[in-house]
């Protein structure tokens, strides 16, 4: 069910208060007409830093740069009025310690208007996210599969066969709970970690590839659009949006070929003056 028209934007204690409530329904978005599609479907639209692969088509978020986060992050803000945004912090902006991490997610806060960043939470990340969260920034977690930590993971494996993984993601949850994280999205982890960690923390958890049982779910857009040829398991493909596309364009330049397109009412006809 799509939220009433003139709901005001979702603040985040609100949304932190959701905890064990209502699931909370979250998406990305990278531009402001996909954002004003969405605004009124979702609780979350988080401006994530799979835009280097899903709009600049690099081969992985390593890529991505605090300005490309800033204009995306306008142009979200621009096209949503209701949902929180929030809006990543890219790799390189914010690891090498709290003083950094404040200056670029201050930037972002300044120059989108979004309401809150979401950072990678590895191991010695919740010192930084209590120093931003006590200079007035509210961060979002991120556990379990951490794409920007692709090199030293040994790829995009889902987390959680092994004892230790197990323990690694949930204790990084834990503490980016206690730093002061208003919620924490879990990436690509086993069924029973993603449960056990949503028990574990105050906090809502928000699931991509984890479980039914997270506080909410996120997808990226164009996956759950249909827009690309390979499906991972953990996407539902709500349109065939690929499709679609090939369907419009196929029948856009065999009118063009033709000379059918445009026609006559889709030209102007005006009078010449005088
Ligand atoms: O960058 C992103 O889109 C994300 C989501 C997949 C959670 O981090």
């Amino acid at each position: 069910m799509s939220r009433h028209v003139d709901t005001p934007r979702l603040s985040v204690p609100a949304l932190r208060a959701r905890k064990g409530g209502d699931k909370l329904v979250c998406l990305t978005a990278y531009t402001a007409p996909m954002a004003a599609l969405l605004d009124r479907h979702v609780d979350v639209l988080l401006v994530g830093d799979s835009l280097g692969m899903v709009v600049y088509g690099l081969p992985s978020t390593l890529g991505v740069t605090l300005d490309m986060m800033v204009a995306h992050g306008q142009a979200v803000m621009r096209g949503s009025r209701q949902a929180l945004v929030v809006v990543d912090l890219p790799f390189g902006s914010y690891e090498a310690g709290p003083a950094q991490a404040h200056a670029s997610a201050a930037r972002i806060l300044a120059e989108t208007g979004c309401q809150a960043v979401k950072l990678e939470s590895c191991d010695g990340m919740a010192e930084t996210i209590a120093f931003l969260v006590g200079r007035g920034i509210p961060v979002m977690g991120h556990v379990g599969l951490r794409p920007q930590a692709a090199n030293t993971d040994g790829g995009f494996r889902a987390k959680g066969r092994t004892g230790a993984e197990r323990a690694r993601a949930l204790a990084e949850a834990r503490d980016a709970d206690a730093a002061g994280a208003f919620a924490i999205v879990v990436e690509g982890v086993a069924r029973d970690l993603a449960d056990e960690i949503t028990r574990a923390v105050a906090v809502p958890t928000i699931g991509i590839g984890a479980s039914a049982g997270c506080d909410g779910q996120i997808l990226v857009v164009d996956d759950m659009l249909g827009m690309f040829e390979r499906t991972p398991r953990f996407v539902r493909r709500y349109a065939d949006g690929r499709g679609l596309v090939e369907q419009a364009a196929s029948a856009y330049a065999a009118d063009v070929r033709a000379g059918a397109f445009p026609a006559a009412a889709e030209t102007y006809g005006l009078r010449r003056e005088g």
